[in-house]
């Protein structure tokens, strides 16, 4: 078969290329690829940034963002042929922590958790993969090829499932939240604060393009300034670009009791010790939370399946703005000014 991969660390070593069949050892069910999505953490994998091959192996298949059809589901009672899935990205740690323990591998306390397409674990950009059945996640087959927006749904359903439960731990009543950054992650936890009520504000340096109008498209509204401008004081920040200068002034503008969550990895950027012991100054006076969040666990995927099942289909759809083939996955990697989910289709759903 056929699949792209990468040697994690050496930048330019990305190919499509002839690759074994899955081995049995990585689940019983067999899935035949449609689609997966392309993220931020892809194209650092390429540029050699980040990455773990599996043990012994010099190279990885790349890919996290899953949408494939069961070709056979093995034994496992759950699944059948046709069944549309998602792979869960990250496996427990072997040990495993007291978080891997009880299934919440997103907190993992050690650092040996693994990750397929991204740490130790092949990826999903293979025409074939195979999985556990209990990290073979059905989607709802209405969503057709928009199921593969579920992992960064799963993200995001996270970063908000802890924004709530940290608010709850005083008198709260959140009126307002301003997420910063229009790109998948960003519109996605968008969606999530509209069906739960709030008013949502999205901030983006794009002054044109689809971003403005997906954002107004959800009853949102959209900013194109800088944070420090919105004009109001968010009791929400969920922060999807790693910008230093937008992180700095989330911590500026958040209001008394506020919760900033940061989902962007970014470096370097408007920092010093000043600024440092500046935000330690705020968070203390205004009782503000400062909380990063990476990952999903199974409640979050199940709970994201809810979120994306609910949105609405010509929205959604709207954010996947290129279908790219395998054999061109270099195009798919490189960003245009109008991307917002960029997907590698490995076959027709
Ligand atoms: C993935 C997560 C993963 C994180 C860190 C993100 O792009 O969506 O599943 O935990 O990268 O590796």
């Amino acid at each position: 078969m056929k699949a792209i991969t990468v040697e994690p660390k050496k930048p330019g070593t990305a190919r499509y290329e002839d690759f074994p069949e899955p081995d049995a050892r990585e689940g019983s069910v067999l899935v035949e690829a449609i689609a997966v999505g392309v993220c931020g953490t892809d194209v650092e994998i390429v540029e050699g940034k980040y990455g773990w091959a599996p043990p012994a192996a010099a190279r990885l298949v790349l890919g996290h963002e899953s949408l494939g059809r069961v070709v056979d589901p093995g034994p496992s009672g759950g699944l059948k042929k046709g069944d549309l899935v998602v792979g869960i990205v990250r496996r427990p740690d072997p040990i495993p922590c007291s978080s891997c323990a009880v299934g919440e591998w997103d907190m993992c306390r050690n650092g040996q958790y693994t990750e397929r397409g991204i740490k130790q674990i092949h990826g999903f950009m293979s025409e074939r993969w195979r999985i556990e059945p209990e990290y073979a996640i059905k989607v709802d087959p209405s969503l057709g090829i928009l199921g593969v927006l579920l992992e960064p749904t799963t993200v995001v359903t996270k970063a908000w499932a802890h924004v709530i439960s940290i608010g709850v731990r005083t008198f709260w009543e959140p009126r307002n939240v301003l997420v910063t950054g229009a790109g998948p992650i960003g519109l996605l936890a968008a969606m999530i604060g509209k069906q739960r009520g709030l008013e949502v504000h999205v901030l983006d340096r794009a002054e044109s393009g689809p971003k403005p109008d997906l954002v107004r498209a959800l009853g949102a509204t959209y900013h194109s300034g800088t944070v420090a401008g919105v004009g109001f004081d968010p009791d929400i920040i969920i922060e999807c670009t790693g910008v230093g200068q937008v992180i700095a002034d989330s911590f500026q503008v958040i209001s008394s009791g506020g919760i900033v969550c940061l989902t962007g990895v970014g470096q370097g950027g408007a920092s010093n010790k000043a600024s440092v012991a500046d935000v330690a100054a705020a968070a203390v006076l205004k009782n503000i939370v400062i909380v990063g969040s990476v990952n999903a666990n199974k409640r979050h995927w199940y709970r994201a399946g809810e979120f994306l099942a609910r949105a609405d289909r010509t929205w959604l759809s709207r954010l996947i703005t290129r279908r790219v083939k395998p054999e061109n996955f270099e195009q798919a990697l490189k960003r245009e000014p109008d991307d917002i989910k960029v997907v590698i289709q490995f076959a027709e759903i």
